[in-house]
């Protein structure tokens, strides 16, 4: 199925949108593990119209994350439109994505994210204006609906494709779910089967053959991965090698994974202003990164105390210096691996 840009893969990997988590530090990071699309975290129509300096610098990305799409959110047709045509113009992402799942009460109370699922004709109207005002590719991601009563993937993802976004993702939830139940993923078989466009596959993979599996079940052009990149960009490159017919690559050892964390890190001090806040705001990253390590409730007590990046070296190094007190720090516990990248979460 082909994309309306620019992406090598057959099956192209996708980071979600993740808001708070999918920023460009841990977006080009991705992509070195073998990510092919990333998306920005959801941004206000009205904060990217204003010019908001935090908005705008969760927009910026730098060109090793292209394929990028920036993902914009709000229910007001014209201040959607002018977003995109400012994002269009000033960062000339390779897409224009549109949140219409976030569940979020401040962003549904005003009909932005998912709210939109309950007036079609409003989540048309927003495509068409946003479609109208930028050149670059509009797409959009989705529910299946604002609730049981109103769940319709199929509908909405038509009108959607009506209204004319070139690809569309589904997370096959509703919005009054919001993480709760699993995420059915025959209703993304449904939506590839009804539309002309590349539909988008997300929800509940956790592991390398969680995404395997809902591709070859579902046929969706594409595999959107969110809380299973906590702690481990490298399901992408393990994806790959599935999809590929390869064995899949060991999940990195002990001393790599604290590598890969503190090139992590690294990008982060590059990429904030405010160190100490980058720091905290560091520690949940931290701690899925020691998930399922030997001795990791002590090891992640110390990270989540943190205040600069200086510490989580030192950290690291005293953890592995005492191998031995942990019985084998080269050895992850396999079942806490499994279950430790999926945490509720609250947001879109
Ligand atoms: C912390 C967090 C933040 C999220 N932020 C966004 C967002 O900004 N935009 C969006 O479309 N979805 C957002 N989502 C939803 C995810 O993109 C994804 O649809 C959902 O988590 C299901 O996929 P998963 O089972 O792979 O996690 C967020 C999810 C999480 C956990």
């Amino acid at each position: 199925m082909k994309f309306p840009f620019p992406v090598s893969a057959d099956v192209p990997l996708y980071l979600a949108p993740m808001a708070g988590v999918s920023e460009s530090p841990f977006r080009q990071l991705c992509r070195e593990h073998g990510a092919d699309v990333v998306v920005t975290e959801f941004l206000s129509a009205e904060g990217i119209r204003r010019e908001n300096e935090a908005t705008l610098h969760k927009i910026a990305f730098g060109p090793e994350e292209r394929p990028i799409g920036v993902q914009i959110f709000g229910a007001d047709p014209i201040a959607m439109g002018e977003a995109a045509r400012f994002v269009s113009d000033v960062f000339q992402p390779e897409f224009i994505d549109i949140n219409f799942g976030c569940p979020v009460k401040k962003v549904v109370r005003r009909n932005g994210g998912s709210g939109c699922l309950r007036d079609l004709d409003l989540v048309q109207q927003v495509i068409g204006a946003v479609v109208a005002a930028t050149s670059l590719p509009v797409t959009c991601k989705i529910r299946s609906g604002w609730n049981e009563e109103m769940r319709d993937p199929v509908s909405i993802a038509l009108r959607c494709q009506d209204a004319g976004v070139r690809a569309i993702a589904l997370h096959p939830r509703t919005r009054t779910q919001m993480y709760t139940g699993s995420a059915r993923w025959e209703e993304i078989a449904a939506v590839v089967q009804a539309l002309d466009i590349p539909v988008i596959g997300n929800g509940d993979i956790r592991t390398a053959e969680d995404a395997v599996r809902m591709h070859a079940q579902t046929k969706c052009a594409a595999v959107m991965i969110a809380r299973g990149s906590y702690g481990q960009p490298w399901i992408f490159d393990q994806v790959k090698d599935l999809l590929a017919g390869r064995t899949k690559r060991p999940a990195p050892s002990v001393p790599e994974r604290f590598a890969i964390a503190l090139a992590h890190a690294r990008k982060v001090m590059a990429y904030e202003n405010d160190p100490r806040g980058a720091a905290i705001e560091f520690r949940k990253h931290l701690g899925w990164y020691s998930k399922g390590l030997h001795g990791g409730a002590e090891l992640r007590k110390r990270l989540y105390a943190v205040t600069s990046f200086g510490e989580v070296e030192g950290i690291f190094a005293d953890y592995l210096a005492n191998a031995e007190r942990y019985g084998n720090a080269h050895l992850l516990d396999d079942g806490e691996e499994a279950t430790g990248a999926m945490v509720e979460a609250d947001a879109a």
